[in-house]
């Protein structure tokens, strides 16, 4: 009786270690098979539109070069292919159509969301050949997914709340933590797929979730440095986040441009407050996502 207990303490604690110790992203559960899947893909036939879908997420700028106005490639953000954990693609199709900022929105409207703010491209055509097979990608990768409940693994890059950032300290860290090690000390990047471009003509424009100081801040803090993800403080990346932010980016089509981004309450660090934050006089705390210094426990 009591020899039956210990091996189940045994078994008890060897669970919640193992659950502890496993590489996942913040919202623990049950992870996607990311090998099964990269399997599976490989036993489909090369021409086949799952795999055309795939060839323009990963390398978007070199496949249709004429919706793509920067450097960078869909996995740019969402690693390997949409099957990293930093932002997945795993289970998309499920979660589309749905209401987002008070409207009906189809997954080929927040594909085209992407190419429009965070590739500063152009859309792609509603039944364009690109887009199907796009869409059959994302179907693919997300056909055990039985439905968005089950979507477990979503990586929370939006921080709830960012500590008021340093910019002199961001530029040190830019440096310290090597990030210029493969996004070059200007920022302008070594590639799309090896480090790509964080500001300059290069990036994604003003309007992109990524101009936003708390997904920044998040992004960076789970996902880079590439290979140390995870070990900066929340201090860290949202200073690292804020100098990153402070430098020119193309400001993209202003017809894109929804209330939604010109909402000065939001935090899109646009053209004047890049400007204001580079002269010294941008008044952080007036973001509601910001905590002051002096609020900040040390
Ligand atoms: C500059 C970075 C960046 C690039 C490049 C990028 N995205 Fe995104 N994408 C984001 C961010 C940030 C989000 C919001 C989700 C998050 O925070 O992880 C997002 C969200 C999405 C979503 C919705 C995800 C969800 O769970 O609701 C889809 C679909 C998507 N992107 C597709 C694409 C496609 C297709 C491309 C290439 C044409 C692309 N993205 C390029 C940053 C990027
Ligand atoms: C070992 C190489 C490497 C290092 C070091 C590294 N990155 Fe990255 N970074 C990448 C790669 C590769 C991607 C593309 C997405 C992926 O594969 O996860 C990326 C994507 C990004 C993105 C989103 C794409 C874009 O163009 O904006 C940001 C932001 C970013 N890195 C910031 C940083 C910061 C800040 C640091 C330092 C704290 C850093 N990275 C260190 C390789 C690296």
């Amino acid at each position: 009786m009591c020899k039956e207990k210990y091996v189940w303490l045994l078994f008890i604690s060897l669970t919640l270690l193992t659950v502890a110790c496993s590489d996942q992203p913040q919202s623990e559960g049950e992870m996607y098979d990311a090998n099964q899947i990269r399997e599976e893909l490989s036993q489909l036939d090369h021409n086949s539109d799952i795999i055309y879908g795939k060839e323009i997420f990963d390398d978007t700028k070199s496949v249709v070069p004429d919706h793509v106005g920067n450097e960078l490639s869909c996995l740019s953000c969402h690693g390997d292919g949409g099957l990293a954990p930093n932002s997945p693609m795993v289970g998309i199709t499920k979660k589309f159509p749905k209401m987002r900022r008070g409207k009906l929105t189809t997954i080929e409207d927040r594909i085209n969301g992407c190419f429009v703010r965070s590739m500063n491209g152009d859309k792609l055509e509603e039944d364009s050949r690109e887009m199907k097979a796009m869409v059959a990608y994302f179907e693919f990768i997300s056909k055990d997914v039985e439905s968005k409940k089950d979507i477990t693994w979503r990586m929370n890059n939006d921080k709830k709340k960012v500590p008021e950032p340093d910019l002199t300290n961001g530029a040190r860290l830019f440096v310290e933590k090597n990030c210029v090690s493969c996004h070059a000390t200007d920022g302008s990047g070594t590639s799309d797929q090896t480090g790509p471009a964080l500001w300059g003509d290069g990036s994604f424009n003003e309007a992109a979730g990524m101009t936003k100081i708390e997904k920044a801040t998040g992004f960076i803090q789970n996902n880079m440095p590439k290979g140390k993800e995870g070990t900066l403080t929340d201090q860290e990346a949202a200073d690292i986040a804020a100098f990153l932010l402070s430098h020119e980016r193309p400001s993209g089509d202003p017809e894109e441009l929804t209330d939604y981004h010109l909402d000065p309450s939001r935090s899109y660090i646009t053209k004047e407050r890049r400007e204001a934050i580079r002269n010294g006089n941008f008044d952080w705390t007036s973001l509601d996502v910001i905590v002051p210094k002096e609020k900040q426990q040390n």
